[in-house]
């Protein structure tokens, strides 16, 4: 029996913790060089600005996969057919965000329901309502957690039938390789036996554009690194002092990966209460803010398969700048 329609996009809030937070915090602070889980910087202005970011003249991800998912929507949809048959299917997308990526996949592929996955909980709400006025065919759920963390996908009437993950956004680079690998045998959990993923990843290309797409010109993704010192001070009664913060975005060749960092300007000491602690900062000591690693679609296959995912079919921009990977959990045959 096919679960009822939902007409308004109903929102299941299982944010982190405060104490949660703390603990991601004083982990994170402990670590040599110091280290935040990007999660942290998406708080509802952190989302507001990643989206500006995505509007940059440099920040070329967006509009590539954007482009990608436009062309190739309807042979995804062909393959994800070939696989799954007539079930019915619900589309997962893990980081949801504004939700700006995912229609070509809802028109190719008429799921019964989209389930979307964000850290920000307003912000992926209002966006899941702005979509189903798209797709009033479509049962809506967004869900704010962190996905990293999920010990299982809510008991809904929604979630039940074939699933297709959609990991959009080249999110699975801010992993290490070995995170990568332990998020997608998590994912395969999550969306439970022979499902479908399709991920979106930027690959590696020219040093200097790679760099300026994260530190675009007009200053954005420098606000939005710093933005996560304003809701450190706001939510965990912090007294960082952005402005002695430097944002810096650099290629890291031997680590390939682009590495966002807040740079200490001087010697300063903050105070964070509920660590019951100060924090000292030398003078260009480093707060790293995010990892954004640029695998080849090869290295992408090879690191899913060392998950259990099978690639069964893959698109790349004419440059070879972006890829997309589609993905059966423990599948071999391509579509
Ligand atoms: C790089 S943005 C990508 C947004 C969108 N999918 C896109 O492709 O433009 C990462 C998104 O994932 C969310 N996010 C980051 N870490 C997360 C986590 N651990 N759990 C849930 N959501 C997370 C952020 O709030 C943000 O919306």
């Amino acid at each position: 029996m096919s679960p009822t329609l939902l007409t308004r996009p109903e929102l299941i809030n299982l944010h982190p913790s405060p104490g949660d937070v703390c603990a991601a915090v004083a982990q994170g602070l402990a670590r040599q060089p110091r280290q935040l889980p990007p999660w942290l910087l998406y708080d509802q202005e952190g989302s507001r600005l990643f989206e500006a970011i995505c509007r940059q003249p440099e920040y070329h991800v967006t509009r590539l996969e954007k482009d990608l998912l436009q062309r190739h929507g309807s042979h995804v949809g062909h393959c994800c057919a070939g696989r799954n048959g007539a079930a019915p299917l619900t589309v997962v997308e893990f980081g949801a965000g504004g939700a700006h990526k995912v229609t070509p996949l809802l028109h190719a592929l008429q799921p019964v329901a989209y389930v979307a996955l964000d850290i920000s909980a307003t912000h992926v709400h209002r966006a899941c309502i702005g979509l189903q006025t798209l797709h009033p065919q479509v049962s809506m759920v967004a869900v704010c957690c962190d996905y990293g963390q999920l010990p299982a996908l809510p008991d809904h009437p929604l979630l039940a039938g074939q699933r297709l993950g959609f990991f959009p956004g080249s999110s699975l680079g801010n992993c290490s390789r070995a995170g990568a690998v332990a998020l997608l045998h998590h994912m395969a959990t999550l969306l439970g036996p022979g499902s479908l993923l399709l991920i979106g990843m930027d690959q590696p290309q020219d040093i200097a554009a790679m760099e300026a797409a994260y530190d675009d010109a007009a200053g954005v993704s420098a606000r939005f690194a710093r933005n996560l010192l304003v809701r450190l001070n706001r939510e965990l009664g912090a007294n960082f002092q952005p402005r002695h913060f430097a944002y810096q975005a650099r290629w890291d060749a031997s680590e390939q990966r682009i590495e966002m960092a807040l740079v200490s300007q001087r010697e300063q000491v903050v105070s964070i209460p509920p660590l019951e602690t100060v924090v000292p900062w030398a003078s260009g000591e480093t707060l790293v803010t995010e990892h954004s690693h640029k695998w080849g679609a090869e290295e992408v296959q090879a690191i899913a398969q060392e998950a259990g995912w099978h690639g069964v079919g893959r698109w790349c921009d004419g440059q070879d700048r972006f890829s997309l990977h589609l993905m059966e959990h423990g599948s071999l045959s391509p579509c």
